[in-house]
């Protein structure tokens, strides 16, 4: 056997497939396709009252302005005027009410998009205002909810609480967060012939796009394809709300009968579309001497916004992830799922599963304090077991459980317990500045709760020359699924990387794919497409073995090469032969993730595949006089199995900790009391910047692969990452603390007035 010429694809670090297009400006987006002549463009007119009566919509000075095609409202809605959504909650246009200020009440439909929206402004809107609503406390007490409440259950709380040496009880609240893509929301909607549709959507669900757009034309699926090739960004924000873009691009196609794009500024993207739950939650839990939980009673109340969208199973990911990494032997947990007068709150990274884990690490860190314990102990202390206190609050047994040797792991390699006590000192030197750490875990489960959407198509194809092209139902959305996918391919087929190509998720290639979500991409295209590449395979081997006389299962692919006892052949020379001889050279490949089952009604079961482990340890410093904050140093061990793509992953893992900060630090979205959205720009919502980068950011990766039969050993890597950054917020609590403040009082997130209000 010859040495093999280049390493295997997979395991190695690789760029991004788009890398070199991307930074030279030459990978298309939406906005880069060459546009079709006679193409109009759209701007929104949006609702400025949070909740009220539509009684007249005015648009002659917006049709008088020359360049103005039309202004479409819900009366050109060919099919259903309900959206397709999840929860038949949402008019694609606003009917006779108004729910919230930025509701989409109309387009405006021009020969240019400046035009488009300079004529939208001049739509005169006749609204009587009604009451709104906009506090989800207030939604509470009013019992207004977008759907039932959860409770799960486990022992006897109430009782736990009672018999418990020490309880504490409290309040908290965590803010929502818009997804700042770079690449704001887009559609481009092209008529072809016989009322078939072809739409460009910046999308993580080609699929919903389409029915949403067959729903609201009232045709079937498939007249209508969708094309995503990459998204520049998505984070959840473009799981359902890519496709109120496509249903109102395709009512003005439709009735207009032109091509019709309509992009958001991102004003009106911040206005339109829904952000990251805002939660409220109120608990009390109980604990001996040794910080250990007996007893924990949780309330949360998730701000869901006027209508359903995705808040049933983010708030239910939520109830899943308020153990962390925590045994909860008597719990009570109640979710609601509050209507207010705002955006419809969507999915965003972690998908509820931070506003759960945030709650439990904000608990554990108020025992600690209570008990004048280092709050690393009290979290070690309530760990979840190997052999016993391993199954979490919803039956499900936690048997890949690396929690202990993970955060003993990083404690020693970030120096935690020696720099505790260095802190603690250099704090007692520095009146003004003062720092804080923390050392957080997480675990996360992987798969989509909703069990039906685990599974997975693709397609590979091989040309005569040997070159391979693979399509999957996952969308690349900069997350690198595209490329970890080619990776995976080349190794099914023995090829180098540089010769499998990635194409446009395409509904007219895999139909019915799932969202790209819940950090499943890699691990169902990732099997499909690693399936696909074998089927194809297997027809090469069987001929390949048939003109050499041996087993097809003796019969090798790797180096570019296909190999027996008898003979070496390169790649392309066997596809040629293959096809002349009539074998197939394309497959498709299917996948569904074994194992899981739960039950929607008592939320048990197993939701989920497998768990991923991760732990941070943060290091800032508070400025006592001004409040602002800063972080120092984060230490990283995060468990993505054995790693198909070492830098992409890393890269992820950066991505979602500075992401997760930036949630957690400065970006504050602000309602007025009129329910208007004020930090709708940059100019006043603060993402963190290069600048807010620590010097020292060190990841390290777990070394052990998936103890679950995942493609190539992996784990899933785009979300769990993000919880890592709680570590920022717990240290920035014990700065506070540790500057004579009361970190009880502060609520996410911790911006510069939230840390100097606790500091007081
Ligand atoms: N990374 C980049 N660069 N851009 C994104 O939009 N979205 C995140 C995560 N990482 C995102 C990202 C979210 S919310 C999810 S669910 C996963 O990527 C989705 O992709 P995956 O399943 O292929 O990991
Ligand atoms: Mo990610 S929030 O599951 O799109």
């Amino acid at each position: 056997m010859t040495e093999p010429t280049f390493p295997r694809a997979a395991g190695h670090s690789r760029f991004h497939e788009s890398a070199r297009a991307q930074v030279a400006g030459r990978a298309h987006y939406v906005d880069d396709i060459a546009e079709v002549r006679g193409t109009l463009h759209a701007a929104p007119v949006c609702s400025p009252v949070a909740h009220g009566i539509l009684r007249k919509l005015d648009a002659s000075a917006a049709l008088a302005l020359p360049g103005v095609r039309a202004v479409i409202d819900a009366s050109d809605v060919p099919g259903d005027t309900t959206l397709a959504a999840f929860g038949h909650d949402e008019p694609v246009f606003a009917l006779d009410t108004v729910q919230f200020v930025g509701q989409v009440v109309a387009l405006v439909v021009a020969d240019d998009v400046m035009t488009a929206r300079r004529a939208a402004r001049l739509v005169k809107l006749d609204i009587e205002p009604l009451p709104a609503v906009l506090s989800v406390h207030e939604a509470h007490a009013l019992e207004h909810y977008v759907l039932p409440e959860v409770h799960v259950k486990r022992g006897d709380a109430k009782a736990a609480l009672k018999r418990a040496p020490h309880t504490i009880e409290g309040h908290f609240e965590v803010g929502g967060q818009e997804h700042f893509y770079l690449e704001g929301q887009i559609a481009y909607v092209l008529p072809l012939e016989q009322q078939q549709w072809w739409i460009y959507s910046s999308t993580q669900h080609p699929g919903e796009v389409q029915h949403w757009v067959g729903h609201a034309l009232g045709i079937a699926s498939h007249a209508v394809t969708v094309e995503c090739r990459r998204m520049g960004g998505g984070f959840g924000g473009k799981e359902t709300q890519a496709g109120h873009l496509a249903v109102w691009a395709a009512v003005a196609a439709n009735k207009l009968q032109c091509p019709v794009k309509l992009r958001l500024d991102r004003d009106d993207d911040f206005l339109i579309t829904g952000k990251r739950h805002p939660f409220a939650y109120h608990y009390r839990a109980g604990f001996d001497a040794t910080g250990l939980l007996s007893g924990l009673e949780l309330e949360m109340l998730a701000n869901c916004g006027f209508s359903a969208d995705l808040s049933g199973p983010v708030a239910d990911r939520a109830v899943f992830h308020a153990d962390n990494a925590y045994f909860l032997e008597d719990v009570a947990i109640a979710s609601y799922r509050c209507k207010t007068n705002t955006q419809s709150h969507t999915a965003f990274r972690g998908f509820g599963g931070p506003q759960g884990v945030i709650v439990i690490e904000r608990i554990l860190s108020d025992i600690a304090s209570v008990l004048n314990l280092d709050p690393f102990d009290v979290r070690l202390r309530n760990l979840y077991g190997i052999e016993e206190r391993n199954v979490t609050h919803y039956q499900m047994k936690v048997e890949d459980n690396i929690l202990e040797p993970m955060l003993s792991q990083l404690a020693l390699s970030s120096g935690y317990r020696e720099r505790r006590e260095q802190i603690a000192e250099w704090n007692t030197r520095s009146p003004v500045i003062k720092r804080g750490l923390a050392l957080t875990p997480v675990k996360f489960g992987i798969s989509f709760t909703a069990t039906l959407f685990n599974q997975a198509g693709a397609l590979v194809h091989v040309y005569t020359d040997g070159s391979v092209m693979v399509n999957h139902g996952g969308t690349e959305m900069g997350q690198g699924l595209n490329t970890k996918v080619a990776q995976i391919v080349a190794d099914e087929l023995g090829v180098p990387f540089e010769r499998v190509m990635s194409t446009a998720a395409d509904t007219s290639k895999i139909p019915n794919a799932s969202a790209t979500a819940a950090s499943a991409g890699t691990d169902l295209n990732g099997r499909a497409a690693q399936f696909a590449a074998r089927h194809v395979r297997d027809n090469l081997a069987a001929f390949v073995a048939g003109l050499d006389g041996v087993g097809a299962g003796a019969v090798r692919f790797q180096n570019g090469q296909v190999l027996t006892e008898v003979t070496t052949r390169r790649f392309e020379d066997v596809v040629g032969a293959a096809y002349a001889n009539r074998i197939q050279l394309w497959s498709d490949g299917f996948y569904r993730t074994p194992k899981i089952h739960y039950d929607k009604t008592t939320l048990t079961g197993r939701p989920f595949y497998y768990f991923a482990y991760g732990a941070a340890c943060s290091e800032v410093a508070i400025d006592t006089l001004t409040g602002e904050s800063r972080l120092l140093k984060v230490d990283i061990l995060h468990d993505v199995g054995r790693s198909i793509n070492p830098a992409i992953d890393i890269g992820q893992i950066e991505g979602g900790f500075v992401q997760g900060m930036g949630w957690l630090t400065t970006e504050q979205l602000v309602w007025n009391d009129k329910g208007l959205l004020s930090t709708h720009a940059p100019s006043t919502y603060k993402i963190p910047a290069t600048g807010d980068v620590p010097a020292h950011f060190r990841v390290d990766l777990w070394p052990e692969p998936n103890r679950e039969d995942n493609v190539y050993g992996s784990k899933a890597v785009g979300e769990p990452p993000f919880m890592l950054a709680i570590s920022v917020f717990e240290a920035l609590r014990d700065a506070v603390a540790q500057a004579g403040g009361d970190p009880h009082l502060m609520n996410a997130p911790a911006t510069a007035e939230e840390v100097l209000a606790a500091i007081g």
